[in-house]
């Protein structure tokens, strides 16, 4: 089964000039088969009795069949996704019963604005969430459905103010609609936590990549420690916006592009700044040679006159693959060089990526042959999971909720800051486990 997130609906050029509610087709969006508990370590099981917060009818379903649903909302960054995860108490597994999600694709050149990408999630996120319980509960009303759930889980940040916004205000309605308690789960814990239990990697050094964050994180006394971290941009804000200085398409994603030119045959290396500070990355500057690079020597470009065919000493000879290839290879290769220096400081030997930048096959081959050389296991992911997506805050909440941790309604605001290592994480050990 195959996640989908098409894109083939226009957005509208205002939430209130248009209230219409999109279809979304209704296709399997959920992985292929349930999770084992025993990825997450010392999980207890069966869980602890929640919250008494908890309303008695919205665990009554549930608790008789043993089972936990919960409904996650995602809607950080440019993607408004929603997921139904299922604990089995009996079987001890997780599985994601439904997992859709729709991305904003700006036009190629532009960046996503968090106004009108607040508005493609405010556009969406109610069909989505129609969509997901009709995935997971196909032979049950809509009703019926939410009343088999025990939480609604939502991204509290970090992220973009406007997007994240529109979905806690989604999450609070549907709270109050339902009676579920809320969870408000941190965005990086729920590409961890979704990455630790769909790889079965239990206690990874974790490099979280993506448009908004890049990070070294290894677990510590029920903390998602940062051992490094960019100093200025993410690395996928790098990735895309010289996507767009080069005039690559943001569909379906600028990153995506950038990686099939630089898989062209006979991709060419050329150096660029190579910045590593301690433990942190800095990408900005590489940012900022490579674009002058495609302005004076790229094949067909524009130098500094504005002329076609580089206006600039190099004469034009640099394709859009061998700058495309040269960036890939350079900002790798620094997130490489951390993520080892991880593993030897804290002597574990497993690796974790996650994050919409996590899916690129040029990291993660670069990735595992580091890995390999210290006798480790590399744990990655498609785009399913690796990109944004609902279940992994569902992921993250039901971890939360089976420990009695719930958002009341005053608390459920969000916050564009809201660092990893904010997070108490108390369903894992409270020591940390014995690494090699
Ligand atoms: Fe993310």
């Amino acid at each position: 089964m195959m996640a989908t997130d098409t894109n083939s609906e226009n957005i509208p050029s205002s939430p209130l000039s248009n209230i219409v509610t999109p279809t979304i087709n209704i296709v399997s969006t959920a992985k292929d088969g349930p999770c084992s508990v025993d990825a997450l370590g010392n999980l207890p099981i069966p869980p602890p009795p929640v919250s008494s917060s908890l309303s008695s009818s919205s665990l009554s379903s549930s608790s008789s069949s043993q089972r936990t649903i919960v409904i996650g909302i995602e809607g950080s960054a440019n993607k408004v996704g929603v997921g139904v995860l299922v604990y089995d108490h009996r079987n001890r597994t997780y599985e994601t019963l439904a997992n859709p999600r729709k991305t904003f694709v700006p036009k190629t050149g532009e960046g996503f604005l968090p106004r009108e990408t607040a508005w493609h999630h405010q556009f969406h996120v109610v069909a989505l969430v129609k969509a997901a319980l009709s995935e997971a509960f196909p032979l049950h009303t809509i009703d019926e459905a939410t009343s088999m759930l025990s939480g609604i889980c939502f991204t509290k940040g970090p992220g973009m103010g406007g997007p994240l916004r529109s979905c806690a205000i989604a999450a609070r309605t549907l709270s109050l609609l339902w009676n579920i308690p809320l969870v408000g789960v941190n965005h990086c814990v729920g590409h961890i936590e979704m990455g630790r239990v769909s790889t079965g990697c239990s206690d990874p050094v974790v490099l979280y990549v993506s448009g908004g964050n890049t990070q070294v994180i290894a677990y510590s006394d029920r903390t998602y420690r940062i051992f490094g971290e960019t100093i200025d941009i993410a690395i996928g804000n790098c990735l895309d916006r010289f996507a767009r200085a080069i005039g690559l398409s943001n569909d379906p994603s600028p990153g995506y592009n950038i990686e099939l030119e630089a898989r062209k045959p006979g991709a060419r290396f050329i150096e660029l700044p190579y910045v590593v500070k301690g433990m942190d990355v800095s990408f900005s500057g590489v940012l900022t040679y490579i674009e002058n690079e495609a302005r004076h020597r790229l094949v067909g470009g524009k130098g500094d006159d504005g002329k076609e065919g580089g206006g600039g000493e190099g004469g034009g000879t640099l394709t859009k693959a061998d700058l495309c290839f040269s960036l890939q290879e350079t900002l790798f290769a620094m997130l490489v060089e951390i993520t080892e220096r991880t593993m030897a400081h804290c002597g574990q030997n497993q690796v974790l990526i996650v994050g919409g930048v996590g899916c690129n096959k040029r990291l993660q081959e670069m990735m595992a042959d580091m890995v390999r050389e210290r006798g480790g296991t590399l744990c990655a992911m498609d785009h399913r999971y690796c990109v944004d997506n609902g279940a992994m805050i569902a992921q993250a909440g039901i971890l939360a909720l089976q420990h009695g941790v719930t958002t009341t309604m005053e608390d459920s605001w969000c916050t564009q800051r809201f660092r990893t290592d904010q997070v108490k994480a108390v369903w894992r050990p409270a020591n940390t486990p014995s690494r090699q």
